[in-house]
């Protein structure tokens, strides 16, 4: 029994969400998820979401491997969530390489390759040129 934590906005699903999710699942047993609440993505994006934070863990619940969701209120509180979810592992998109070394006293801490030429952001500007 290996289990995984990971965190993310994970707003407008798109297939860099559902590999990661994927692959982080491959490492281990069982795989939580912290989804940023709202708030907390105004506080590192400095943008709103598309879709509210209730839609977006319930997306996430959905996909296949994900075995249980929760809402990340804040970026100081991951060691806690760590040791309250019992992660063996933290993995983390490698936009965030070197970050989170510090949780390494609590538990192995593993950065993943992003899926290349695709993010929410660069989604949105794609909708948004269709559109117009
Ligand atoms: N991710 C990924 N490959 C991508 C995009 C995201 O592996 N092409 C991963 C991130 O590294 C993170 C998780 O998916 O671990 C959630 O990322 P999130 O910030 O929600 O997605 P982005 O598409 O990067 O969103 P934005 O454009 O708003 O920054």
């Amino acid at each position: 029994m290996k289990r995984i934590i990971t965190f993310g906005t994970f707003d407008v699903l798109h297939i860099g969400h559902v590999r990661i999710l994927q692959r982080a699942k491959q490492l281990g047993t069982h795989l939580t998820v912290g989804v940023s609440t709202d708030a907390l993505n105004w506080s590192k994006k400095q943008k709103k979401t598309v879709y509210s934070q209730y839609d977006r863990l319930e997306i996430v619940k959905a996909i296949s491997g994900v075995d249980q969701v929760f809402f990340e209120n804040s970026l100081e509180e991951k060691g806690r969530y760590i040791v309250d979810y019992k992660a063996d592992i933290l993995v983390m998109g490698d936009d965030w390489a070197g970050r989170f070394d510090e949780f390494k006293s609590l538990c192995e801490v593993v950065y993943l390759p992003r899926t290349e030429g695709i993010s929410t952001t660069q989604l949105l500007e794609e909708i948004r040129a269709i559109a117009s």
